[in-house]
């Protein structure tokens, strides 16, 4: 099969753009499909629908090239081998639950256009058992093709680098043939010594799961440790960096602040706690309902630290808020801890102002309400309190002397520990962290 595969990619979020550009650029022929129009529209002229350093240009040259194209026909499909599901899977509105609508209803769409030999692969994260039943539910629609499951762990700011250059590629597969189409579609990436796991298809949708679940401990674990130390008047971010030289623990992930957010790790954990229930495993992840307890505390802690700052009552206050995006390097503000802060302060009664390099509109979507400042200088113009939620690296080049001059009273909390304490307090700053004695 090999470079004359062509690919389709269905649903072109994230992931799916992503994927669908990565792989144009290792020399397939891909064709993007989605049900959005206005989505189509743009990437068929080589824009990003959302922010991605790098994942632009890659995407301006593949449409370029001509072997990349997007639409919204799924008959288009027909001329693929192989076939990429990458629609999301978000949270239920009635429960903990992953809603798999978006995923059933691509599976059933390009059913009707699988050649003989064809492989659907689904690439978005799922509860166990899902790509067995899909595979099923082919078996009766489409018998001529196969179903695999291939689970991606890219980040959010380092999509381009984790889809060509990734830690691992893990494929889910019920027979040897779908090994060797993947093995075949990925040979590039197998070429640079990736190491490459089969599973079966249970296995390879847990592993995704498992991960986030893991990733998502870390930061919690962490953030338990800082309220400890606020307790009993120790230092996180010492003893992050002291456990982190223990290479079984290792350093990464240890950044304690006001918690994981974005469009996975949040929905991942809930739905696998649903899953686990629904399976009779329940008392087995009880744990990461401690884990989503502790990752929402912290957003409670950093409110509580302005209202003992300034007052119960926040009626009087302009509180700056620098970030809204769930993390740095992203215009994503899905279940963004900073944003959360922020509308709920706003709710609180304070005037609220928030700045981001490029969360603005986005954030702007979700709580029209909010006031947003297109700079720094005007976000914390007259402000008695800055709240410093996303780890920017623009923030940290603040200069603390010169917006020293801007706010009415020199108090900044850091809700990422991410800031130098020292420059800040030398600039006559009171100057709080989470996990940190003052
Ligand atoms: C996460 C995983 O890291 C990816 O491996 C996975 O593929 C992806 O979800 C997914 O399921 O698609 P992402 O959502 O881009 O990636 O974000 P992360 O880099 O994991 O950060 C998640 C959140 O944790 C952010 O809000 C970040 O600020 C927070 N975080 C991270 C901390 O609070 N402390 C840390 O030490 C690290």
């Amino acid at each position: 099969m090999a470079m004359n595969a062509n690919l389709s990619v269905i649903g072109c979020g994230y992931l799916g753009a992503t994927h669908a550009a990565c792989m144009s650029s290792l020399g397939f022929t891909v064709v993007g499909v989605d049900t959005d129009p206005e989505k189509v529209a743009m990437l068929s002229r080589g824009e990003l629908p959302f922010y991605e350093p790098g994942l632009d240009t890659l995407l301006a040259q593949e449409i370029k090239s001509g072997r990349l194209t997007f639409t919204t026909d799924f008959s288009a499909v027909a001329e693929s081998d192989v076939h990429f599901v990458c629609v999301g899977t978000p949270q239920s509105k009635d429960g903990l639950a992953a809603d798999l609508t978006y995923v059933k209803s691509a599976v059933a769409a390009i059913a009707p256009y699988l050649k003989d030999g064809s492989l659907v692969v689904g690439k978005s994260t799922v509860p166990v058992g899902t790509a067995q039943s899909l595979r099923k539910q082919l078996a009766e629609s489409a018998p001529q093709a196969d179903l695999a499951w291939n689970p991606e762990f890219l980040r959010e700011g380092f999509a381009v680098e984790d889809t060509l250059t990734p830690n691992r590629l893990v494929v889910g597969v019920a027979n040897d043939r779908a090994e060797e189409i993947l093995k075949d579609v990925y040979a590039p990436i197998i070429a640079l010594g990736t190491p490459w796991i089969r599973a079966d298809l249970p296995t390879a949708e847990l592993v995704k799961v498992a991960a986030n679940s893991f990733l998502a401990t870390k930061i919690s674990f962490i953030n338990a440790m800082a309220e400890v130390c606020e307790a009993a008047g120790g230092d996180v971010t010492v003893l992050a960096n002291a456990i982190g030289y223990d290479p079984r623990i290792g350093s990464r992930f240890l950044q304690a602040g006001i918690g994981f957010g974005g469009g996975c790790l949040p929905k991942d954990i809930r739905a696998f706690m649903a899953r686990a229930e629904e399976l009779g495993a329940k008392q087995a992840l009880e744990f990461l309902r401690e884990i989503d307890a502790i990752n929402l505390r912290a957003r409670q802690r950093v409110i509580d630290v302005v209202r003992s700052d300034l007052s119960e009552n926040l009626t009087p206050y302009k509180l700056a808020v620098l970030g809204a995006t769930f993390k740095p390097d992203s215009d994503d503000v899905r279940d963004s801890p900073a944003l959360d802060i922020a509308a709920q302060l706003h709710a609180a009664g304070a005037h609220v102002v928030v700045h981001d390099p490029k969360g603005i509109e986005p954030a702007r979507k979700r709580f029209p309400n909010l006031n947003f400042a297109e700079t720094v200088t005007e976000c914390v113009k007259g402000a008695d309190l800055i709240l410093h939620l996303t780890e920017w690296s623009e923030y940290r080049a603040l200069d603390p002397s010169e917006l020293g001059h801007l706010v009415k009273n020199k108090i900044i909390i850091d809700g990422r520990n991410a800031l130098d304490r020292e420059l800040w307090r030398r600039a006559g700053w009171k100057f709080h962290a989470l996990g940190r004695t003052d």
